[in-house]
């Protein structure tokens, strides 16, 4: 039996953070209103104008509050203010890390009415999502400087890679991939560069896949998986990766589905001991924050895959669905996919068209 109502901890951020997260709270409360659910958002005013105030992106105590909801809906973060290097690693990266979201699963696909930057392409040649890792591997944050200004200055960023870490999110990988009609993996590595971590992770993926002779494998550096998503990205189905990895390749993705301002971004507990997080794909935009024209279908799409991860799949369909009515319609476009709506107007839309 499905909750009948749901507690969602609201971080809209900074930049265009703001402007997108109020229309993707609006059309999931009418969502939900109409299925006969309640969402109850409380709004977290975490973020670059907290750090400014409080020196602090987030209050001391935010794991024991985060933990009281079922989930976690955020805009964006990172302002000019406020070095990016603090803006994620003290808000972004410690939630997706300490929460053990150790997936992050962004589905890449062109929706109809979209038209891609790629020429000729259509819904049915781009269908893809990442699994990638979230937890560990490049952005663990493990090394340092020293020597600091002068002229032995040295830096070391280390990328920490663990069995656990790799097998975890690779079956996770495959188990999606087995349930999806083409049922295809690509693993992306960089094994002939990268000896140690990424000779780990081929090892640790093959003998995941054993357990799944039902999925087709295929295994591609990631130089060349990057190509290959422009060239023949019909070929392309499941993705596993490592995190900065993931992190190139979903803004390929998404720039080929049309804009980043279209993918949605699942930061995924699989195992539901820290709540989800749900955020577009897309970063704070400085260079168009506060103009009203941002496009708000990533923070609605992410929306969608929070109630399906909260267990109302068909109420998330529907909002998806909505979304590919009004793009369809084609009357009503953000800049971005060359059209001259502001992000209400995108927002009214979708809301008239879910009924
Ligand atoms: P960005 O995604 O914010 O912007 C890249 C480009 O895409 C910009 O030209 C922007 O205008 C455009 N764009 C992004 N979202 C759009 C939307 N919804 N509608 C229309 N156009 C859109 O990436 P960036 O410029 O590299 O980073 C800006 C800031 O965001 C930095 O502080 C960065 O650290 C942060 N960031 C945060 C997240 C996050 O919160 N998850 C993700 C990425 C970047
Ligand atoms: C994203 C962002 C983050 C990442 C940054 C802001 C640390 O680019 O969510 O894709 O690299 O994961
Ligand atoms: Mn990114």
């Amino acid at each position: 039996m499905a909750q009948q109502s749901y507690r969602i901890a609201v971080i809209a951020g900074d930049g265009i953070g703001p402007e997108v997260i109020p229309v993707g709270v609006d059309i999931l409360k009418r969502a939900a209103q109409q299925e006969g659910f309640a969402l109850d958002f409380v709004d977290l005013p975490w973020g670059c104008e907290f750090y400014l105030k409080t020196g602090k992106m987030m209050d001391d105590n935010w794991v024991e509050t985060l933990k009281g909801f079922d989930a976690i809906y955020l805009g964006a973060i990172g302002a000019p203010s406020v070095p990016d290097y603090i803006s994620a690693g003290q808000l972004l990266l410690p939630l997706r890390q300490l929460l053990v979201q150790y997936v992050n699963l962004r589905p890449m696909r062109l929706m109809p009415g979209i038209k891609s930057p790629l020429g000729g392409r259509t819904a049915a040649d781009i269908d893809m999502i990442c699994v990638r890792e979230n937890s560990e591997g490049e952005y663990c944050g493990v090394g340092g400087r020293i020597h600091v200004g002068t002229d032995l200055e040295m830096a070391e960023q280390t990328g920490i890679f663990t069995k656990k870490g790799i097998e975890r999110v690779a079956r996770f990988g495959f188990e999606l991939a087995r349930k999806r009609p083409r049922k295809l993996l690509a693993s992306a590595t960089k094994s002939n560069a990268l000896r140690h971590s990424m000779t780990l992770w081929d090892e640790v993926v093959d003998e995941v896949r054993k357990d799944y002779p039902d999925v087709e494998f295929k295994k591609y550096y990631v130089d060349a998986l990057a190509a290959r998503m422009i060239t023949h990205p019909q070929t392309v189905d499941v993705m596993i990766t490592s995190n900065l990895f993931g992190d190139i390749l979903t803004d390929i993705g998404s720039a080929i589905s049309g804009s980043l301002g279209v993918g949605p971004s699942g930061n995924i507990n699989p195992e539901r001991t820290f709540p989800s997080m749900f955020e577009p794909l897309h970063g704070s935009a400085p260079d168009i924050a506060g103009k009203g024209i941002a496009n708000p279908i990533g923070t609605v799409w992410a929306g969608a895959m929070m109630l399906e991860f909260l267990g109302q799949a068909g109420t998330g369909a529907r909002i998806v669905k909505a979304i590919e009515q009004v793009l369809t319609d084609g009357a009503v476009k953000t800049a971005d996919l060359g059209g001259k709506a502001s992000t209400k107007e995108m927002g009214a839309a979708i809301v008239a068209a879910l009924g």
